[in-house]
């Protein structure tokens, strides 16, 4: 059984990429409000033709401000792929999570953040910190929260729709963009992924078909860790720059001035 929460408006961050676009959609299937943040407007409208549209840009914390006002929760499938500054990972998929959660003044949204499978892993090439690091930023804000860490987008076949939710960072495999976006949305209407960070990848077989039955195999993050329940040890935080700790702990205080 899915549980519907008190959700109808949600913005979309990332709405115009590859998954955001499924994920706009997914919300409207589920009958819910989406409202994308968009840096660029006419390119937005072509894309996203009868959504609502914000223009913001996640490097421009006042930008977020009007983005995020009403909403009852965000998803966040945002990257900074198309950018090519080397700290770039650093500013968007790192700093748009923490300026998002500045921004919501108090606001207590559910919130589905979508980082990578590769998200604890440090010896894959090419993997950065940055995702993990935005996942600890998410837990720390203490907000509801459900945090899926996808495969490698669209390396499956067509019958490979039966999806496998794992824990511990050692999964590998590819997922389909819209069952991504799908898994982002059902979070959000399902009780039991509350609270929960999993790795997210498809076999041969069929789509679920009970949510609840399948978050619900899932352990929930211990309360007050900044970790996934069964994360590998590894960058610790103790060890972590002086300016993303107080990061850390700017987040933490922001619990105290919720509502
Ligand atoms: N490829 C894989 O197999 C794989 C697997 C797991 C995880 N991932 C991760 O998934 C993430 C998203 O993938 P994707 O394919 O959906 O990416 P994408 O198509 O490049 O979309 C990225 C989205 O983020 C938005 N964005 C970037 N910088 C922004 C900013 N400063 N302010 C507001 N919005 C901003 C983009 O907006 P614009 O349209 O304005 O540029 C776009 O909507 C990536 O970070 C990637 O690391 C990828």
């Amino acid at each position: 059984m899915s549980q519907k929460q008190n959700i109808t408006d949600v913005l979309m961050v990332g709405a115009t990429g590859s998954i955001g676009q499924f994920a706009v959609r997914a919300a409207q299937r589920h009958g819910l409000r989406p409202r994308a943040l968009v840096r660029d407007l006419r390119r937005a409208e072509r894309l996203l033709p009868d959504v609502e549209l914000v223009q913001g840009d996640l490097e421009d914390p006042a930008s977020l401000q009007y983005a995020i006002r009403g909403a009852d929760a965000i998803v966040l499938t945002h990257g900074s792929g198309g950018d090519s500054r080397s700290d770039a990972r650093a500013r968007v998929d790192y700093g748009g999570v923490l300026n998002i959660l500045q921004a919501l003044d108090g606001a207590r949204p559910r919130v589905a953040l979508m980082t990578s499978i590769y998200a604890t892993r440090s010896d894959i090439p090419g993997a950065t910190p940055w995702k993990r690091r935005s996942e600890r930023l998410l837990r720390a804000g203490g907000l509801p929260h459900t945090i899926v860490r996808p495969g490698w987008f669209d390396h499956v076949g067509p019958t490979q729709r039966r999806l496998v939710l794992e824990q511990g960072g050692t999964a590998d495999g590819g997922i389909a963009r819209d069952q991504i976006a799908e898994t982002l949305v059902r979070s959000l209407l399902t009780d039991n992924a509350l609270g929960k960070t999993f790795e997210l990848i498809a076999t041969e077989g069929d789509e679920p078909s009970d949510w609840a039955e399948l978050f619900g195999t899932l352990k929930s993050d211990e309360s007050g860790s900044l970790d996934g329940v069964l994360d590998p040890v590894g960058l610790l935080v103790e060890a972590e720059p002086r300016t993303l700790r107080a990061d850390l702990e700017a987040i933490r205080s922001l619990r105290g001035t919720s509502g």
